[in-house]
């Protein structure tokens, strides 16, 4: 019933799941940020609570504010219903329109992401921690797919670079590598594309882990992010094209070296590993120069880091 919550059978005291210097370094790190036990335990205690006045501030995907720098775009709100039912997610179909029926129980709590290799913080970290770490806040992007369809969405988010710095990323690093979850019985698309090197992982350089217009999104239209979308987490990069922004992620690490991507491991012709949306580089197959837009079906012409030139052009002068 609403409100009453009673421990599952699998449910673990979080120090029984993490390797305890870890749990005590990551425990560590949230109480100097005055992150009391509560959210310590992440959403397995919180959940036993019942709702409290307030509760919805502390749910996952919902923003402490809507940051004004990032209101307007120039086109309008793409519609949520079309955001949430025309979707790329392989690992349950590669048909858009089914994906949100296929991935509508995807079991997304308890969920946690481990940050490994070069941090001084590594562990696990639940979502509502991260969200304790930095302050989630709703920003409204441009998003473009190599597919050359397009939309506008208030995503709710962690700018990536506040949350690396919290946990102490190392000056060594260069590159970030991301996961996404493996759940093939849950997945049926993983059975479906035996091929493809699952799971489905994903990299960017330090400079852009760190720009700030990249988020980790935990949210959209203000609400948690639903599985077709990512849930619980996912990548934003708006300068890039959609396949970078990786689903459901559950593992972050900090490498020296530069990561494979999968879909620049499986088609490197038509995928670059950088796939930043540039309209002048054709795709083989088709023109990158024009979107379609989700809402109105309208062509509109493509801009180069898809309307990000002036925060993000610098980076890639060479
Ligand atoms: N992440 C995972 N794990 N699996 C995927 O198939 N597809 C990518 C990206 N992230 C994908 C993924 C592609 S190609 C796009 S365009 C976007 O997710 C689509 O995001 P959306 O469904 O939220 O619009």
């Amino acid at each position: 019933m609403f409100g009453i919550h009673v421990r599952p059978s699998w449910w673990l005291p979080e120090r029984a799941a993490t390797e305890e210097k870890i749990h005590l370094d990551r425990r560590r790190l949230l109480r100097s940020f005055g992150i009391g036990a509560g959210l310590l335990l992440g959403r397995n205690a919180a959940s036993l609570a019942p709702l409290l006045p307030g509760e919805g501030e502390r749910r996952t995907g919902i923003p402490r504010r809507k940051n004004p720098d990032y209101r307007a775009v120039g086109r309008p709100l793409t519609p949520e219903r079309l955001a949430a039912t025309y979707n790329n997610f392989y690992e349950f179909t590669t048909d858009k329109r089914q994906v949100h029926m296929l991935a509508g129980d995807f079991r997304v709590e308890p969920w946690e992401v481990e940050f490994a290799g070069l941090f001084e913080h590594e562990g696990r970290y639940s979502v509502r921690d991260l969200e304790a770490l930095v302050p989630p806040e709703e920003r409204v992007y441009r998003f473009r797919c190599v597919e050359a369809w397009s939309m506008v969405v208030p995503w709710t988010g962690l700018p990536l670079g506040d949350l690396l710095r919290r946990l102490g990323l190392r000056r060594e690093a260069r590159f970030l590598r991301f996961v996404t979850v493996s759940r093939p019985e849950a997945m049926p698309g993983m059975k479906a594309l035996p091929s493809y090197p699952w799971p489905y992982f994903e990299a960017l350089r330090i400079d852009e882990a760190l720009h700030p217009l990249t988020l980790l999104a935990t949210g959209i239209y203000g609400k948690a992010l639903p599985p077709q979308n990512g849930a619980p987490v996912r990548l934003v990069v708006p300068w890039k094209y959609g396949l970078k922004n990786i689903k459901s992620i559950v593992r972050i690490e900090a490498t020296r070296k530069r990561p494979p991507t999968l879909w620049n491991r499986l088609q490197p012709a038509e995928y670059s590993w950088l796939s930043n949306v540039e309209p002048w580089k054709p795709h083989p197959r088709w023109s990158q120069a024009t979107e379609r837009r989700l809402d109105t079906g309208e062509r509109i012409p493509t801009l180069p880091y898809n309307g990000y030139a002036a925060e993000v052009g610098s980076l890639y002068r060479d």
